[in-house]
């Protein structure tokens, strides 16, 4: 297992452009099963998530050719509609290929992703979508069997904006008869984006990046190759990583690729915290400021304060004037980075989904290890700007949501080595 040696700390200054959102990727490819054609993509991040996806597509008889970003997905033929445990259990997002096998197949077996390090995370939500749309499903020895013989466009009302449910009901709309409207939405901008990737490829939606969304069904036979590459949108998620490593470091950075309006509750904050930023059409750029001062965010669906960036904001406010509290009200265990940070030399109190973070002077070098994706950028973020050497484990979790981040870093002044395990 590759780790990563960190010596710090150190002053980050330059332009980094940010890689295609891995969290919009995932479902767009899901969707390409969709499809009775090629789609061509541009710009497809190289990440763990991806590959395991592409594998995934792969092993149904999916033809994929890549070279670098640029990907061809042929799902004209599938000779199987099954998700296999192995490759599911690497990686969650896989049950997304499930609204789309059933629109166009009317079969799906797909393994139950199992919990993972930030929480149990059900697909209740999603099955009960599909059901609502006519499909059967059991649960067998593991997996999700389900089929139907068409599904039927239905009112789909979420107990709670599930992301993931979202996108597979979309994708399950687009071949049912009928029209779908979902109800409660998520209304993250990767909804928007995959929503804007199907209406690419002639799929009539309205309200997408609203929480209330309208699919018509389509038959296969109206869905009309687009001789257009798609390029997926910025990576949100990876910017305010490095805009934080940039406030962290006191240096001057500019992170481009990215729509600002993706981040607009997380500059508010960092703004509110003293952080002097400047917002561009494509890019944001920070600048050098005093000392920040600590605040209270609670992670909420979009628009709210994103949990994918809780950790990363807890590594800043460790380092800020006073005290921080952070609220995590979308996973019920994603707090995995706090002990690491603490052997560092961060002062966090933890109390149920609560944190509460006293900012000290400077953190220190030390051992620690990844336990999840963004738990790993956090680790990283503290790495740069504590004082000695830290070797950061495990960072197979890094890999999985960051492209080349270790050496986007390095490119901006960090000193950072990665030894292969
Ligand atoms: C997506 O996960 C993202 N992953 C996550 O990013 C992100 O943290 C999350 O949305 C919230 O924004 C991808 O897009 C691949 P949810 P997802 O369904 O779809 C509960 C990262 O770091 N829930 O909105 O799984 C669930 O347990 C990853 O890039 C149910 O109870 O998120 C969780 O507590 C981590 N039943 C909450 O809802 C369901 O059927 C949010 O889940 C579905 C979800």
């Amino acid at each position: 297992m590759d780790k990563l040696l960190v010596t710090g700390p150190c002053q980050l200054n330059g332009s980094v452009e940010i890689s295609s959102a891995k969290n919009a990727t995932l479902p767009i490819l899901a969707a390409t099963i969709l499809f009775p054609f090629p789609v061509k993509f541009v710009g497809i991040p190289d990440l763990m998530d991806v590959g395991t996806i592409l594998k995934l597509l792969q092993s149904m008889g999916i033809k994929v050719t890549k070279n670098d970003g640029d990907v061809v997905v042929d799902a004209t033929k599938l000779d199987n509609q099954h998700a296999d445990y192995l490759l599911v259990k690497t990686m969650r997002a896989s049950v997304l290929v499930l609204g789309p096998l059933l629109a166009r197949y009317g079969v799906a077996s797909v393994s139950l992703p199992g919990g993972c390090a930030i929480g149990a995370r059900p697909v209740d939500i999603h099955l009960t979508g599909l059901e609502k749309m006519g499909a059967q499903i059991e649960i067998e020895n593991g997996y999700i069997k389900a089929k139907c013989d068409k599904l039927k466009g239905a009112v789909v009302t979420f107990p709670f904006p599930s992301v993931g449910a979202t996108e597979n009901i979309m994708m399950a709309a687009v071949l049912a008869e009928g029209t779908t409207v979902i109800e409660n939405a998520a209304m993250e901008p990767e909804i928007d984006d995959l929503a804007h990737f199907l209406m690419s490829q002639g799929v009539k939606i309205e309200g997408a990046g609203t929480s209330r969304i309208t699919i018509h069904g389509m038959k296969e036979s109206e869905l009309k190759p687009n001789p257009k590459s798609y390029r997926v949108i910025g990576d949100r998620i990876e910017a305010a990583t490095f805009i934080i490593a940039g406030i962290m470091s006191g240096g001057e950075v500019k992170v481009t690729g990215l729509n600002p309006d993706h981040l607009k509750f997380v500059i508010e904050t960092l703004t509110k915290m003293g952080a002097n930023i400047e917002v561009g059409r494509d890019f944001v750029q920070v600048k050098k400021s005093n000392r920040l001062k600590g605040t209270t965010i609670e992670t909420l669906p979009f628009p709210g304060f994103p949990t994918d960036v809780q950790a990363q904001m807890m590594a800043l406010m460790s380092i800020v004037d006073g005290n921080s509290i952070v609220t995590e009200t979308i996973f019920e265990n994603r707090f995995m980075h706090v002990p690491e940070m603490i052997r560092m030399g961060s002062k966090i109190t933890l109390k149920g989904n609560s944190a509460l973070i006293e900012g000290v002077e400077h953190l220190s070098g030390a051992p620690v290890m990844c336990t999840d994706l963004r738990a790993s950028a956090a680790l990283i973020l503290c790495a740069l700007i504590a004082h000695g050497q830290t070797e950061i484990q495990r960072v197979y979790h890094l890999d999985r949501g960051y492209e080349k981040i270790d050496e986007k870093l390095t490119k901006l002044g960090g000193k950072i080595q990665r030894v292969k395990g």
